[in-house]
Order: C-alpha cells, then sequence, then structure tokens
C-alpha cells in the first residue's frame, strides 16, 4: 500500500483555542461592529484572518532567538539575516524593515511623486495605500484570467502583457516602477509563471521601467512553478527563487509570511542608487540600517525562516493542506477561485450569497456568517477591502469578492481543516434564507477594511 501524505514536521509546543457559543458569538460580533478585526482572538475558535505573522517558528529558529545579537549597530544577527538574503535572493543591498508595508513605505517613499503612476498585478491594499497617499496612481494590470474564479488555470496571478504595455506607453517618463507581486495575494493566493516573470521584465526594461518584485509569498510561488511549470520539476526552491530575483530590480518582502517569522521584512535590490535613496528614509522611519524596527534576535530567526522555507518538504507540506481544505470544498460544491492558492481559498461570495446585493457587501455578510456558525474568522478579500475610489468617492465594486480562509503556517492540523469545511457547508446549504447584508456607519477614508463599523440588515 502507498504511504499516505503527512506533514514534515513534528509537534513541540501546543497552545490551547477553546468554542464558544452562537449566543456568545451573536453579542461578540455585534460589539465588533460586524467587523472581525474588532474581535478578540479569545472570542475566535480557529483563526483564518491571515498567515501574516501568525505561523509556528521551528526548533531551529527558536534556538537562533536566543543567540540574537542585539547591539544598534553592526549586529551579528542582521549579517546573518543580509548573509541569507543574498543567499537565496543574489541581492546584496538590504535594508530591514519592521514589516512589509514599512519596507514599502522606505522605498516608497524614495521614489513615489504626485501623479505618477505605478503598473502592478492587483496591488495589495499597503502597496497601492503607499501609492495613493503620495497622490500618485496603481493600476491593475493582472490577467483577465483571474476575474473567472471557475476557470482552472494554473499561473492565474499573471501580469497582462497587453495592459501592462498600454499603460508603459501612455505614461512613458511617469511610471516609477512595476510592482509585480507574487504570489498574487489579491486574486487569490495565485501563482506567477517564471515565463510571465521574464516577459514582464523584458517589457518593463524595454520602456525603462525597473521593477519591484512584492516578494510576500515568492517561497510559495516558487514551489508552483516547480510543480506546475515544464523545466523547472528537476530545480531546488532555492534555484528557481535566485531565478525569479534575478529578473527583476529590487523586492519588498514581507517576512511575516514565506519569513515564517512574526514580525519582520526588507527591502533588497543591487541597484546602488535606490538603496542610497531608501536608507534616507529608512533611519527616521524605521533605525539605524543594521536593525531598521526590528530586534537582533528576529533578524536571527528570519535568517533561519527564510531558509527553512525555501526548502521543497516545507512549502509541499503547506500548500498541500490548502488543497486538502479545497478537495472538501469540492465535495460540498462551494464555489472558490480555482485552482486553490498558496496560502488559502478564496470562496466566491457573489456566487454563493446570491440574494444579498454587491452594495449590501456579500463576502463581508459570509464572512460574519462563518463567524457566527463556528467562530471560525475568516477575512473580506471584497469590496469593503477595495475602498472608495479616490476621485469618484464611488465604491469599487469592479473586482472580485472574496471570503478569504487564510491558513497559518505549522498550526492547525487537517482535523481543523474539517471543521472549517463543515461549517462553511452548514452555512452554504442555507444561503438561500441569506438575503439582506450589511451597511456601512462609519469608514475610513483610506484602507477601511480593517476599523469599517457595519450595521447587519434585517
Ligand atoms: N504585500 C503583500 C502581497 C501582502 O500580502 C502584504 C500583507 C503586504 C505586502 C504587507 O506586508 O503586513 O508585513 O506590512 N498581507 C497580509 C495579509 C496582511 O493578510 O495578506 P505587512
Amino acid at each position: 500500500m502507498e504511504l499516505p501524505f503527512a506533514e514534515s514536521w513534528k509537534i513541540k509546543m501546543v497552545e490551547p483555542i477553546k468554542k464558544s457559543t452562537r449566543e456568545e458569538r451573536e453579542k461578540w460580533l455585534e460589539e465588533a461592529y460586524n467587523n472581525i478585526f474588532m474581535l478578540k482572538s479569545e472570542q475566535v475558535y480557529i483563526d483564518l484572518n491571515t498567515d501574516s505573522g501568525t505561523g509556528s517558528m521551528s526548533d531551529r529558529q527558536w534556538s537562533a532567538m536566543m543567540m540574537g545579537d542585539e547591539s544598534y549597530s553592526g549586529s551579528r544577527s542582521f549579517f546573518e539575516f543580509k548573509d541569507m538574503v543574498t543567499k537565496i535572493t543574489g541581492f546584496n543591498y538590504v535594508i530591514p524593515t519592521h514589516q512589509g508595508r514599512a519596507a514599502e513605505n522606505v522605498l516608497f517613499s524614495y521614489l513615489v511623486k504626485p501623479g505618477n503612476v505605478v503598473p502592478g498585478n492587483a496591488h495589495f491594499d499597503t502597496t497601492k495605500g503607499h501609492i495613493e497617499s503620495r497622490k500618485a496612481f496603481a493600476i491593475d494590470v493582472t490577467t483577465d484570467e483571474a476575474k473567472d474564479t471557475q476557470l482552472e488555470v494554473p499561473f492565474k496571478g499573471n501580469v497582462s502583457l497587453e495592459k501592462l504595455e498600454k499603460v508603459l506607453k501612455e505614461n512613458q517618463g511617469n511610471v516609477p516602477f512595476m510592482v509585480l507581486t507574487v504570489t498574487n495575494n489579491t486574486v487569490g493566493g495565485q501563482p506567477v509563471s517564471m515565463q510571465n516573470i521574464k516577459d514582464t521584465c523584458a517589457l518593463c526594461h524595454k520602456y525603462g521601467v525597473p521593477v519591484n518584485m512584492d516578494s510576500a509569498r515568492f517561497a510559495e510561488n516558487a514551489y508552483f512553478i516547480k510543480t506546475r511549470e515544464k523545466g523547472y520539476e528537476n530545480k531546488t526552491i532555492k534555484e528557481i527563487a535566485k531565478e525569479m530575483f534575478s529578473y527583476v530590480d529590487s523586492m519588498t518582502m514581507s517576512a511575516k509570511k514565506d519569513g515564517l517569522v512574526n514580525m519582520g521584512g526588507f527591502i533588497a535590490t543591487n541597484k546602488e542608487d535606490w538603496y542610497e535613496g531608501a536608507k534616507r528614509f529608512c533611519i527616521p522611519f524605521e533605525g539605524f540600517l543594521t536593525y531598521g524596527g526590528m530586534n537582533g534576535r528576529d533578524m536571527a530567526a528570519l535568517a533561519v525562516g527564510l531558509d527553512e522555507n525555501t526548502e521543497f518538504d516545507m512549502l509541499d507540506t503547506r500548500i498541500q493542506q490548502v488543497q486538502y481544505l479545497a478537495k472538501k470544498l469540492d465535495e460540498y460544491g462551494i464555489p472558490y477561485q480555482r485552482p486553490a492558492g498558496g496560502h488559502a481559498i478564496f470562496v466566491d461570495a457573489d456566487k454563493v450569497l446570491t440574494h444579498v446585493p454587491k452594495e449590501e457587501f456579500p463576502a463581508q455578510t459570509l464572512t460574519c456568517e462563518l463567524y457566527l456558525e463556528a467562530g471560525i474568522r475568516a477575512c473580506e478579500i471584497g469590496y469593503i477591502l477595495a475602498d472608495r475610489d479616490p476621485v469618484t468617492r464611488e465604491n469599487r465594486f469592479g473586482g472580485l469578492d472574496f471570503v478569504r480562509l487564510c491558513i497559518p503556517r505549522r498550526v492547525y492540523t487537517n482535523n481543523h481543516m474539517d471543521v472549517i469545511a463543515a461549517a462553511l457547508k452548514n452555512v452554504y446549504d442555507r444561503r438561500e434564507t441569506i438575503t439582506r447584508g450589511l451597511e456601512i456607519t462609519w469608514e475610513a477614508e483610506l484602507m477601511r477594511h480593517f476599523t469599517v463599523k457595519l450595521k447587519r440588515l434585517k
């Protein structure tokens, strides 16, 4: 008999979690204004809000923590971390920051001017925020294939070269860089192929535009290249990652995802002018250049995390767990962005809550229903997250309306995946009875989804 698949690690430390009653959850959700970001973690049974900073570190990482060098300048831990970044990416200039958006803040402070245009394959919300808050424009150039959730294509995160070329042509001299996000979080954790990375960079470079890789989940992207793209099946994850970075000019990194740490980020590049320019903003915003918002011990753990998470077995365990959950949803007929992404399943809320109008936010409504059903905290990646158009102030209903079931790394077992799938099935089975959604009673001007207040409509 062939042996079944199992995790490439065993568990050394556990953290208890608690169930609650439906009455308790009704009360808590109301107190949280129907915004799951305002729930306390004790009020949550299984937390799928994000895979960002929520993973478990390994014994090697914890032991590296003990060896952290907390010197203000010239920390040994910084050099361990920097050397690992250089080994994996080929970039020699490395600026540490406290997380991904801080890396964006530091680099974009140098690069983005009012009126600039920055194309990208679905900028993450903080990336978009850091562009739009500088009175510049973030233009999405993701392939249209990503819009059809039921279409099975291997690299749905790809850039549309036609859309990109149109932006580059029409805005010559006004595009400081392009953002290439791997995997493409916003459209479902969907990967970008090596061919598309190559073609995108060649096109940008033809127009004299550098490419910054938003690398939050670069290792998961490398896994998909290895398992789906011809010619890469026998390459190691580290070889593939190195090739991915060889085409771009710089990277911003949220180390809280594929760095396997709870906090951290960085910028890396071989462009000396960008390094010099960004450095000036690192010191006032983040800290001196050899810690930039991170403790020495955190940089030490990150060096190990980057090494571990660019090994096939680790990524295989992770992504097979996401695919396990996807199979369960297939069994129950629940529609999601196909194929399953690297870090999450993105449930297609428009196709589930067909009676809830866009204006009442179907994905946010489904997120609340799932919490009420079983204490599972998912996250809306849809119309609320999309914010309003900065010019017209209208809600942006043009994209997809997803509920993201985001799986932290090395945290839950497949038994938890079974509970998640069953809870979602229960909501799905009564979907016809859900006819009203939510109304916004308060919102921030930018990045509203973290603090928005909502009322349930009856
Ligand atoms: N880029 C991508 C693709 C991201 O997914 C995130 C964060 C960031 C940049 C910003 O990094 O959080 O370290 O400041 N994504 C998290 C998420 C928050 O839940 O998807 P950060």
